[in-house]
């Protein structure tokens, strides 16, 4: 009649996961919102120490999530002429692929913090909006959801891990649209 609750501590991911608990860091000294927003988005470092693990499925796929959010882009005419006007996709996509790696990292601190307070200064100086800055981060979760999938996780590790990627991604999206 009821459903055994799975020991989650079966899970091999979890499993991973505790061996890169020594690697992650959320810093003591943050500010004392960003601190509560962690806490309210419950972003932990057992979350930091799953994204971890994901690395090597997320290096593998680095260059068509990239590619393929550029492409993504150059749909919309507006962003097309940012872009061109600013930059060039080649020299993005490299930016990017470095800017996704450190979301994989482990380590949230004062530094992850200012450099994403200084991109935000940057996508505002180049007239980027909320509304396609927003749909671009859906577009990465997309990209990581279908990553995830391909995996070669079990199911209920997919849930675990897509949820931790899908918290890192809306704590990206918290400090660039504050
Ligand atoms: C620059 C990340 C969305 C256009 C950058 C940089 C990063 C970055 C890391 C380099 C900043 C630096 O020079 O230090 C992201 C992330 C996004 C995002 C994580 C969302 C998930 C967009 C969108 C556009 C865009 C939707 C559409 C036009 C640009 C341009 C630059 C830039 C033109 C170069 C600005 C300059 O060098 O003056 N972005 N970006 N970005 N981004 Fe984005």
């Amino acid at each position: 009649l009821f459903t055994k609750k799975r020991d989650v501590t079966e899970l091999p991911l979890l499993e991973r996961a505790k061996q890169e608990l020594t690697n992650v860091t959320i810093a003591k000294d943050l500010p004392k919102d960003i601190k509560s927003q962690l806490t309210m988005s419950n972003l932990t470092e057992n979350d930091l120490a799953i994204l971890r693990v994901l690395i090597p499925e997320v290096k593998t796929n680095a260059e068509s999530i990239v590619s393929n959010f550029y492409v993504n882009l150059e749909n919309e005419e507006s962003l097309r002429k940012i872009i061109s006007n600013n930059s060039t996709v080649d020299r993005l996509r490299i930016t990017l692929e470095k800017h996704i790696s450190e979301m994989f990292d482990g380590k949230i601190d004062k530094q992850y913090v200012e450099a994403r307070h200084r991109i935000a200064v940057i996508h505002a100086r180049i007239g980027l909006e909320p509304k396609w800055y927003l749909s671009s981060f859906q577009d990465l979760l997309n990209s990581f959801f279908a990553v995830i999938d391909a995996s070669s996780l079990v199911a209920g590790d997919k849930v675990i891990a897509i949820n931790c990627i899908a918290k890192i991604l809306n704590f990206e999206q918290q400090l660039v649209l504050e």
